[in-house]
């Protein structure tokens, strides 16, 4: 009896968690085509290359409406930049520090150790250089347009690649803009059309477009790469840790499976005067 009141919990549970990510996935509007990233399965790393060449474009592009809270300069190592190149470019931007022995703040330039600096200093200051819409922040966009969004359970759950998602959607959001809205579609003053975009009416205009970036690698920008790049860099920034948590993992698999094998001939040794 109590197992299975147990198990119809357990089911019941299961169920509602199940039901809303699909509600989550019917509002998302369309669904964006799903693409090969380099960190997806569990052998998946980052692309160095395309990691630095987004790193340009969201430094060059994005950064201008868009923060970077949780990134910090020395961060940037992750992405194979070495110290040096790193306080370069920690000192070519200023940030606000203080206050000082007379109670003023004051800027000065960054260091390795400070924060990405955001390109407003408060959101109502970003609304109102944007139409009256706030650029959200995108330290972790591609976890929070997973699949589920709130919920890392169920992402695991149900959508085991629920970060790749988050990419897949970032990705078809940059590149799915269409220069004129479909017949019928009323677009609001100082929106733009957007395939993917939720409700498809954005009020950011399209960032992206052929040559928006020069690459230090000579690599062609076209709006397609810039925008891999970007996403596989936000991607990184959502969450620097994806390798090792992976290599860890395969690592512990590794190790039980050898431990495994250990205790069931250690249980064959002992039992086999009694067989
Ligand atoms: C000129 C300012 C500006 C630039 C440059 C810009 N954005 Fe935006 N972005 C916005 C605004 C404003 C919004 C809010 C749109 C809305 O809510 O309608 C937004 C929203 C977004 C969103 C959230 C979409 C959603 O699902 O809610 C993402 C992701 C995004 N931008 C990514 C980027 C990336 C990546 C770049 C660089 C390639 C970039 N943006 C460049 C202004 C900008």
């Amino acid at each position: 009896m109590k197992m299975t009141k147990t198990l119809t919990a357990i089911a019941l549970g299961l169920g509602i968690l199940a039901g809303a990510g699909n509600a989550q996935a019917a509002g998302a509007g369309v669904k964006p085509p799903s693409q090969d990233w380099s960190f997806n399965g569990i052998f998946g790393t980052y692309d160095r290359a395309a990691l630095q060449r987004g790193f340009q474009v969201y430094r060059n592009v994005c950064a201008n409406c868009h923060s970077l809270d949780l990134i910090a300069f020395r961060n940037l190592g992750d992405l194979g930049y070495n110290e040096d190149e790193i306080k370069a470019i920690a000192s070519s931007y200023e940030v606000q520090d203080g206050p000082n022995e007379d109670g003023d703040m004051f800027s000065r330039p960054a260091t390795p150790a400070d924060r990405w600096p955001a390109p407003f200093p408060n959101s109502k200051a970003a609304a109102a250089a944007n139409g009256g819409a706030v650029p959200p922040d995108l330290s972790l966009i591609t976890k929070a347009r997973g699949a589920g969004g709130d919920s890392a359970l169920r992402v695991s759950l149900f959508h085991p690649g629920g970060f790749a998602l988050g990419a897949d959607y970032l990705h078809a959001l940059l590149t799915g803009y269409k220069e004129e809205a479909p017949a019928g579609f009323s677009l609001p003053d100082g929106k733009y059309y957007n395939e993917y975009f939720p409700g498809h009416a954005i009020s950011m205009a399209p960032p992206l477009y052929e040559g928006a970036v020069e690459y230090e690698d000579g690599t062609a920008a076209t709006t397609e790469q810039l925008s891999s790049d970007v996403t596989m860099f936000l991607a990184w920034a959502a969450e620097p840790e994806l390798e090792t948590r992976k290599q860890t993992g395969i690592k512990v698999i590794l190790f039980l499976i050898v431990l495994t094998a250990m205790l069931y001939a250690l249980k064959r040794k002992i039992w086999s005067d009694v067989h």
